[in-house]
């Protein structure tokens, strides 16, 4: 029987990831945790404790009386918050699930944690970044992914713990509002589009980025955990991709959706580096042809199934 612990459960990932964990194992079958006072963010679909993944007593303490099979680690500082206190972004990062893993080897259970197209620098091959490649970030939040790849190879050659990991792009969402990422400006731009008709994009115009929509992102997370493990060749992370936009090209969709939908540009040096560092497109290949992914949105049917849910939400939810 699965039961699963979450971590980082009130994040923009953990929101989504952890409703579908319900739907699929059960509302007694799935703890959602996170730093944050459940009170403020737990939609009562499941047991849900405040924990803070740092504390490694506490967090295996957790897993054991949870009878956890399987952690989904979300709890993470990302890049642009990263970069705004690096040494905190690393001990969070790194530390959080080097606890999550020593858990995993003692108690027994899998593991899911993603890693991110930041775990390559702009020394990588950026259109297409292959599965394996140079992997020199110029992030503190790049560096953090890197190490949690290894360490992902590393429990799983020494503990045998079943570690499985995704490295995704951007993600775009309804539910929960994205975490302090470079990303982030595609949420940004379809919430503001609607409720100002206007928007400052913090990104160059031609900025090209690699991106997905949720339900992609959280149905190859399901199908990466189904899957045996003899078809799996690699234990750091799986390239994952669906689609690749600029600002400009975003714009324009958001435009025959909002009618009078302005742009305008104004790029903060420091995200603007930290994109111009990552990959425009990875090479998701070994993920296809090893897994059998596939993602099923692209650009136009994003932006049409995010406006459908944004304009069906209260006015509140969109200008926040
Ligand atoms: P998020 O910032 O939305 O959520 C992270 C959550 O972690 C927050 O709710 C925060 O309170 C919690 N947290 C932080 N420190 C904690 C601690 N010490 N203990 C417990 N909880 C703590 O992030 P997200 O977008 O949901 O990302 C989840 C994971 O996916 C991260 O590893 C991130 O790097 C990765 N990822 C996200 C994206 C994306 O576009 N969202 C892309 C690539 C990879
Ligand atoms: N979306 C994430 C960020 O911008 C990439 O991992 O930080």
């Amino acid at each position: 029987m699965n039961r699963v612990l979450v971590t980082g459960a009130a994040g923009q990932i953990g929101t989504e990831l952890t409703a579908a964990l319900v739907r699929r194992h059960g509302r007694d079958a799935v703890l959602a945790t996170d730093l944050k006072d459940p009170e403020d963010w737990s939609r009562g679909d499941g047991p849900a404790v405040q924990l803070d993944c740092l504390d490694a007593e506490a967090l295996r303490e957790a897993v054991r009386t949870f009878r956890a099979t399987a952690v989904y680690h979300l709890a993470a500082i990302l890049s642009a918050t990263g970069e705004g206190n690096p040494l905190s972004a690393y001990k969070t990062n790194v530390g959080s699930l080097l606890n999550v893993l020593d858990a995993a080897a003692h108690e027994r259970c899998r593991v899911f944690a993603p890693s991110s197209i930041a775990a390559f620098g702009p020394d990588a091959p950026r259109d297409p970044t292959p599965q394996s490649t140079t992997q020199r970030p110029t992030t503190m939040y790049g560096v953090t992914k890197v190490a949690g790849e290894l360490l992902g190879d590393y429990y799983h050659q020494r503990y045998g713990v079943d570690a499985r990991s995704l490295r995704f792009p951007g993600l775009v969402s309804h539910t929960a509002p994205p975490g302090g990422g470079v990303t982030d400006y595609a949420v940004d731009m379809f919430r503001v589009a609607l409720a100002q008709g206007r928007y400052t994009c913090f990104l160059s115009p031609d900025t090209r980025m690699d991106m997905m929509y949720m339900p992609d992102a959280i149905r190859a997370v399901v199908e990466l955990m189904d899957a045996p493990a003899s078809a799996l060749a690699y234990r750091n992370a799986y390239n994952v991709t669906a689609m690749q936009f600029t600002p400009t090209e975003l714009a324009e969709v958001v435009g025959a959706h909002v009618p009078g939908f302005r742009i305008d540009y104004e790029p903060d040096p420091l995200r603007q580096a930290i994109a111009d560092s990552w990959p425009n497109r990875l090479d998701d290949s070994e993920a296809r042809a090893q897994w059998g992914w596939r993602h099923r949105y692209d650009l136009p049917a994003m932006a049409a199934d995010m406006f459908r849910a944004l304009r069906s939400q209260a006015p509140s939810a969109q200008d926040d």
